[in-house]
């Protein structure tokens, strides 16, 4: 009987894995499955939070790795994990995104000969100075099956040497857990908490190190937001690390701008499909606002997720004060916002894509 061993870590990973946990349950007793959290994120409103929204199972397996630098964070995963693996010896080792979780499983089994499937291959931001990046390009070089959300995935992942037949591209899976919960999230008291109108309001995520680390280019960016502030109020759930750094650097926030705590899966979709705009450093973000037709400004110099860009309703801006306000402006000041279309694949469907693409290749 196929056995399916499912990695996540941090907070992007839950949405994605979430689908597919469910249609391996649906194949139920045919398929068996595990579920192993390295506990990269831990805080209640970072993990737990979303275990409840979106109905997970517990984890089989807890690592509790926490907080620490890159090779800590990394190194930490991998010794944790080796022994659970050894005991386990699944048929697949399913891993999703790029956090230090994802590549740091993919090395343990790919050098105990278990074979990887990596959800969300292929994107590239084509910026090395980006820990995600890193964790992409080598986890995408060692895993053997690798699942795209989008064509231009499957086109990096050709440039870089990778054979066609290690390629499917299976569309966007979170996009499958955000149609699945939008109805649910309708029932969420956000807006009542907070006293919003739809509409008449911004939102902003904001947690790159690029951008939160260094007391300069946060100041820039804050006052970009001071400016926008004044034509609308934004609502910031503010990551950890940020309000973090924001106290360090004795930053104010600006009059206009309201900095909650961070927020569950479906108060936040609740949340941000209500607004007018939103701001963000994300790269999820970037996907679901073009799903549901949101204005999206991306204050980073680049993304990985281009068809945002192309069919989507993102606009990359970067972190210059100047483009970030005119961009929000022209976006506040127009009524309708450009066309766009939700990419193809982007359907529901790409976790039953996933277990079926895993399953025609497990051995007998
Ligand atoms: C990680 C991912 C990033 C993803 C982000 C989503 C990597 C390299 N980065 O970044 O791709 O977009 O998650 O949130 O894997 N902290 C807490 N509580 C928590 C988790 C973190 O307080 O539950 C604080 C700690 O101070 C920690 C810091 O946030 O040191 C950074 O956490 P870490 O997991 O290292 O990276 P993220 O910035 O969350």
């Amino acid at each position: 009987m196929p056995k399916i061993l499912n990695i996540v870590g941090a907070r992007p990973n839950f949405m994605k894995m979430a689908p597919l946990i469910a249609a391996i349950q649906r194949r139920s007793p045919h398929v068996t499955q595990v579920l192993v959290h390295t506990g990269q994120h831990y805080d209640e409103t970072m993990s737990e939070a979303f275990f409840q929204d979106l109905n997970l199972p517990r984890p089989d397996y807890n690592l509790g790795v926490g907080s620490g630098s890159h090779a800590e964070q990394t190194a930490s995963v991998m010794l944790a994990f080796e022994p659970i693996l050894l005991a386990q010896r699944p048929d697949w080792v399913v891993v999703v995104g790029d956090v230090n979780s994802t590549l740091a499983a993919t090395l343990v089994a790919v050098k105990l000969g278990v074979s990887v499937a990596h959800v969300e291959a292929g994107l590239r931001s084509f910026d090395r100075t980006m820990p995600e990046e890193i964790n992409r390009v080598l986890t995408d070089q060692i895993a053997d099956l690798l699942l795209t959300p989008s064509p231009d995935a499957d086109a990096n992942l050709l440039h870089e040497g990778i054979r066609p037949d290690r390629i499917v591209c299976v569309g966007n899976v979170m996009i499958d857990t955000l149609y699945h919960r939008l109805e649910q999230a309708e029932q969420s008291r956000v807006l009542n908490t907070l006293d919003l109108t739809p509409d008449e309001f911004a939102v902003l995520t904001l947690h790159r190190p690029a951008n939160v680390d260094d007391a300069e280019t946060l100041r820039g960016i804050f006052s970009a937001l001071a400016e926008i502030a004044r034509e609308i109020p934004i609502i910031f759930p503010a990551h950890p690390r940020t309000r973090t750094r924001l106290q360090e650097f004795g930053l104010e926030l600006p009059q206009g701008m309201r900095m909650i705590e961070p927020l569950g899966y479906l108060d936040f979709l609740r949340l941000w499909s209500q607004a007018r705009l939103v701001l963000t450093d994300s790269g999820g973000l970037q996907e679901e606002t073009t799903a549901l037709g949101i204005p999206c400004l991306t204050l980073r110099e680049n993304t990985e997720r281009p068809i945002t860009v192309t069919q989507g309703t993102n606009k990359v801006v970067g972190r210059n004060p100047v483009r970030i306000i005119n961009a929000a402006l022209e976006i506040l000041r127009d009524a309708r916002f450009r066309q766009t279309r939700v990419p193809d694949l982007w359907d529901g469907q790409a976790a039953e894509r996933i277990i079926e693409a895993l399953l025609e290749r497990t051995r007998p």
